[in-house]
């Protein structure tokens, strides 16, 4: 295995069982999964819904036919994203990964505009692939500076630069703004393909924009023709509690979205969601041998469906809004603890430096490792690796919330009082 896939824990944790938000490790210690495969189990382990769903699709003898051969599951999955997506006339295309999703993206737009042109904003994280890296705005994760792109990186996440500070939400977004006006006049050469974002960075430790300011963005783009792009390959299925969509926040419609992670609730499926004429802008023929299977559809249609008919998106809102504030009590007495902040059942703790007030991805480190010896699973990121990010499934319980809420005050504490000394 290569050096750079790096494990969690000082002890690394292998997980051999699960059912609802609760795995087992190989000792037989169960946790409570408030990270889920990096947001991916979304509607918990085990759901009878989709183990059954797969299943029947097993017991067809069919797992794989290609995209030559009409598959029922995908065509099915494809119109309900595309009448979620709120684009019109909209059109899917099935990958096996995130990645792959943002790959085809980024071909699309590239190919719709003739220019390798494209905007991405500090702090992004979009992938691992060579397209994918080039666009990554964080340094931690950038495994080659090599690009097929010439990329220009915006604002929107960095309210925390000596340049911003004190700045209101409205004095940032126009700050923002301006600033992507002179990128246009002054770095490109006019014909930007497109501007690729998360709505709420993943990997960049659920850092996110004012809300609005995409949509300020988007204004802008539109006068050049500039495509937008939501990656919501963390952000989508309603898991940020108040829409459906993370780029909802920002009250416009993106010309295409990126997905992945929760859809398959683990098999593996991603796509990209895009207008009809970008999607066919493409003029030779294209496959994906495993993309859009008859499995991994079969997974996704029954966990969609689930989380539809249960809205489990106001399950985040009202969870997370629970967590959150709990998190923010407790914080307040604690030097160790930094910002607060996150929607929906995708939240993340800073962990600074008692003294200075500097990110300490140490203490983070410590905060993960004390959470596990309490029975939480969590997670980490941000671009200092001091953000706890927390992102339980969507079919958590109000005590479960409760449950993982006391568990991670507590390891909380626990940090501080060492880092106190
Ligand atoms: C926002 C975002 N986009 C894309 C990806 C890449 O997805 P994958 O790992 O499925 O290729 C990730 C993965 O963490 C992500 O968080």
């Amino acid at each position: 295995m290569p050096d750079w896939v790096a494990l969690y824990y000082d002890e690394p944790l292998e997980i051999v069982s699960g059912s609802g938000s609760r795995v087992t490790d190989a000792a037989g210690n169960t946790y409570l999964d408030f990270f889920c495969g990096i947001l991916t189990n979304m509607v918990g382990y085990d759901l009878p819904e989709v183990r059954e769903a797969v299943a029947r699709q097993l017991g067809t003898g069919v797992v794989h036919t290609s995209t030559m051969y009409l598959i029922r599951g995908q065509v099915e999955l494809a119109e309900k994203i595309a009448r979620l997506s709120g684009i019109a006339d909209a059109k899917v295309f099935f990958t096996n990964s995130g990645t792959e999703a943002n790959e085809t993206a980024l071909l699309l737009a590239t190919a719709a505009r003739k220019s390798n042109q494209v905007l991405a904003l500090r702090n992004s994280y979009h992938g691992r692939s060579f397209g994918a890296v080039a666009i990554t705005g964080n340094g931690a994760w950038k495994t080659s500076q090599l690009t097929p792109f010439a990329v220009h990186y915006l604002h929107g996440t960095d309210r925390e630069l000596p340049a911003f500070a004190g700045m209101s939400d409205a004095e940032y977004t126009v700050a923002a703004v301006a600033d992507l006006r002179h990128v246009l006049a002054t770095a490109t050469a006019g014909d930007v393909a497109c501007l690729i974002t998360e709505p709420v960075q993943g990997v960049g430790g659920f850092a996110m924009p004012p809300d609005g300011l995409l949509r300020a963005y988007k204004e802008v783009l539109d006068t050049h023709g500039i495509l937008l792009i939501s990656d919501e390959v963390q952000t989508g299925w309603g898991r940020t509690g108040e829409h459906f969509w993370g780029i909802g926040a920002h009250g416009v419609v993106p010309d295409m979205m990126t997905f992945a992670k929760g859809l398959g609730n683990g098999f593996a499926i991603g796509g990209v969601v895009a207008r009809a004429e970008l999607m066919d802008g493409l003029t030779a023929s294209g496959i994906s041998t495993f993309g859009g299977n008859p499995l991994a559809t079969a997974a996704a249609n029954a966990a969609l469906d689930y989380l539809l008919s249960h809205d489990l998106q106001r399950n985040a809102a009202v969870l997370g809004t629970l967590i959150i504030a709990g998190l923010r009590d407790a914080a307040e007495s604690l030097a160790a603890v930094g910002a607060v902040r996150g929607k929906g059942l995708m939240f993340a703790v800073d962990l600074v430096d008692p003294v200075t007030g500097a990110p300490s991805p140490t203490l983070a480190a410590r905060v993960l490792e004390q959470a596990r010896a309490r029975g939480l699973l969590i997670g980490k990121g941000g671009l200092c690796g001091h953000a706890l990010r927390v992102a339980p499934p969507m079919t958590l319980s109000e005590a479960e919330a409760k449950e993982g809420l006391g568990i991670l005050a507590d390891a909380l504490r626990a940090v501080d009082a060492e880092a106190s000394g």
